[in-house]
């Protein structure tokens, strides 16, 4: 039964569906697939797409519910800036100017750190099941991406970014921490002394340094940020389909894993793979 004083996390109506625009699983949240490529587009650009804790739960919903035939996710964002982060409206302290069906996080704190944890744990799903998923994920990133929008950019395996990208972690700034699965994406790329440098300072980094320290993969003049995104797809949906999906969790467990659980999954990876390859020969023979 539901809690009346529990606020209603509930992903906000479907407000189109199956148009030539996609589907609209948030007012503010676009997603629409083109054969194996799903793209899903921040657009409240009014508010330089802020983040509405409903919105991470919609995401969460898209990035778990992937379709098996998505080989390549790109997240962008309409506007000049990717996402300028919490909507900080639901921190104002103003119940009265809180956007309505949105959580009071913290009302949420109040009740102590056990609850408040787990309805955090269900926003971090919203960017840590991209990394999850069986599809490659591209940021394309442009403008300001400040706290959650960093974060959501963190949660996609390469990131795009344009020349005139400004990415900052502003939650130590706020009195908080970043906690929406960003710290080991940062930490990985970065190291942990850059990381806290960038976390406790809050200050901007452009699209030279974002390469330079391996934040981004390639920074690009802001006109040509769809080109190369949608180049980077191409090239992606050429590589051999297996040998993709087996990849990226490979990669990524290579982060965390001790050497002898690394090496059993890359040979047990190699084994299945091989034998795909070896049945296809022998198929292509017969
Ligand atoms: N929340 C709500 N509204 C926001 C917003 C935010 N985070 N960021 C921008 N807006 C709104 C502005 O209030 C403004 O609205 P009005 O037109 O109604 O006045 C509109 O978006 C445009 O903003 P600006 O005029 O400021 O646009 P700009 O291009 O000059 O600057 C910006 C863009 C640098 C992103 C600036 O808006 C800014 O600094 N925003 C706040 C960024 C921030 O501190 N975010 C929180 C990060 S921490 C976090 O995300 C916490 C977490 O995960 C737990």
């Amino acid at each position: 039964m539901t809690d009346p004083s529990t606020p209603d996390l509930s992903t906000p109506d479907v407000t189109t569906q199956g148009t030539d625009d996609g589907s609209r699983p948030h007012p503010h949240l676009r997603v629409q697939q083109d054969g194996p490529v799903l793209t899903v587009t921040l657009d409240n650009t009014a508010r330089r797409n802020a983040q509405l804790p409903s919105l991470w739960l919609a995401l969460a919903e898209v990035a778990q519910g992937l379709d098996a035939s998505v080989r390549v996710v790109v997240l962008r964002a309409e506007g000049p800036s990717f996402s300028a982060g919490l909507d900080l409206s639901v921190v104002a302290g103003d119940p009265a100017k809180a956007p309505q069906g949105e959580p009071d996080l913290f009302e949420i704190a109040g009740r102590g750190v056990e609850e408040a944890a787990d309805v955090i744990a269900g926003f971090q799903r919203g960017f840590t099941a991209w990394a999850e998923a069986e599809a490659v994920v591209v940021a394309a990133v442009q403008g300001h991406a400040i706290g959650a929008g960093f974060q959501l950019a963190l949660a996609a395996d390469l990131r795009v970014v344009a020349d005139d990208v400004q990415l900052a972690m502003r939650e130590t700034s706020l009195g908080l921490v970043p906690d929406l699965g960003g710290t080991q994406p940062l930490v990985s790329l970065v190291g942990p002394s850059r990381a806290l440098e960038l976390c406790a300072t809050g200050r901007f980094v452009g699209a030279q340094e974002a390469v330079a320290a391996g934040l981004a993969n390639v920074a690009v003049p802001r006109d040509e940020l769809e080109a190369t995104t949608a180049d980077l797809v191409a090239a992606l949906l050429a590589a051999p389909e297996a040998a993709l999906r087996a990849l990226k969790p490979l990669l990524r467990s290579a982060v965390s894993a001790d050497r002898e659980t690394q090496l059993r999954a890359e040979r047990e990876t190699q084994a299945v793979l091989l034998r795909g390859l070896g049945e296809a020969r022998a198929t292509g023979r017969r």
